[in-house]
């Protein structure tokens, strides 16, 4: 199979390559390196140093010629999203919708696309489901969903498929642990410095953690299922930020506490997603525990 994946250097993005070329498929790279690092590039795929909103991309699909493509490369900033949402868009919308463009005029058969929980605000009841409202809370998310529905659109009007796949908070090697990286990376980091690390509010605040492999097999399954429809990717089980600072503590042998500082405006206090819809419709389910995504992404950061 030839797949295209946008944000290939990116976190998840990489470990989405790195199964496509060990499972023997064929794989492009679009990314810019805005956010991506060139040591995330799996060597066995095609890199193509692009922007996803340059009217060039279209060549670029015609020559890479994918049966799929994987869509990741986004603007991921929440906090910059609010402060921008003018490039938030540009780069999540239209960058979304020059791809689909060029995927058209190619005859790609599928687009799955990396969506996320945000789309959903905050939960009205928990777990939260694919049939949820869907009501985000900052133009990251207002973007992210905005192309679910171009995903419709295209389909019907130029029979293009898709996979909508709405990820957790994910967490694994290569986690940018700067700017408004995932807390895991943030506390390993800080645990590594020997930096008090910073929980807002009492820190019973609850999570979705997903091991990004995990993601990455969810990724690969909903190229060949799930044609039309909408999944989380997820545990479907909340861990709270003091459980997570306690087991990532023991596993780093560090005595450091955290310091506790006041919630900070707009946080969600619990937030699950359920995953039986993909567990079904994708015949996925995590396979990593905790502790085991945990202890690989401890040990890479060493
Ligand atoms: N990390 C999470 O917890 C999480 C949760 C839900 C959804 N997602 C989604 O997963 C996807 C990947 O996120 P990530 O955490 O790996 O972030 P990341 O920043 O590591 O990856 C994004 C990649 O896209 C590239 N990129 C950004 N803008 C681009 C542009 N204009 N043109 C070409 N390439 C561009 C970056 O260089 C980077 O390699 C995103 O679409 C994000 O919305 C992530």
């Amino acid at each position: 199979m030839n797949v295209l994946v946008t944000g290939g250097a990116g976190f998840i993005g990489s470990h989405i390559v790195d199964l496509l070329v060990e499972k023997g498929c064929t794989v492009s790279i679009v990314d810019n390196l805005s956010t991506g690092r060139p040591e995330n590039i799996n060597p066995g795929a095609n890199f193509c140093n692009i922007d996803v909103r340059d009217p060039g991309l279209k060549e670029i699909v015609a020559r890479e010629k994918p049966s799929a493509v994987i869509h990741l490369a986004a603007q991921v900033d929440v906090q910059r999203s609010l402060q921008d949402p003018h490039t938030d868009a540009e780069i999540n919308i239209i960058g979304a919708v020059n791809l689909l463009d060029a995927c058209s005029a190619s005859g790609v058969g599928k687009v799955v696309y990396a969506s996320t929980a945000a789309v959903y605000g905050s939960p009205a009841y928990l777990p939260v489901d694919e049939r949820h409202p869907v009501a985000p809370q900052s133009p990251y998310g207002l973007s992210k969903h905005t192309v679910e529905h171009y995903l419709r659109l295209y389909r019907d009007m130029h029979g293009i498929n898709f996979t909508v796949l709405r990820f957790a908070n994910v967490y694994g090697p290569r986690q940018d642990a700067t700017g408004e990286g995932g807390v895991v990376a943030i506390f390993i980091d800080k645990l590594a410095k020997g930096v008090k690390p910073v929980i807002f509010g009492d820190g019973e605040q609850t999570r979705d953690f997903i091991y990004v492999k995990d993601v990455a097999a969810a990724s690969l399954a909903a190229l060949q299922q799930g044609d039309g429809g909408t999944f989380n990717v997820s545990t479907g089980k909340g861990l709270s930020v003091n459980y997570l600072y306690q087991a990532l503590k023991a596993l780093t042998g560090s005595i450091m506490e955290p310091l506790y500082q006041p919630p900070r405006p707009g946080d969600i206090t619990h937030s699950t997603l359920s995953n039986a819809r993909a567990c079904v419709s994708l015949d996925w389910r995590p396979r990593y525990i905790l502790m085991e995504g945990l202890r690989e992404t401890v040990d890479f950061c060493r």
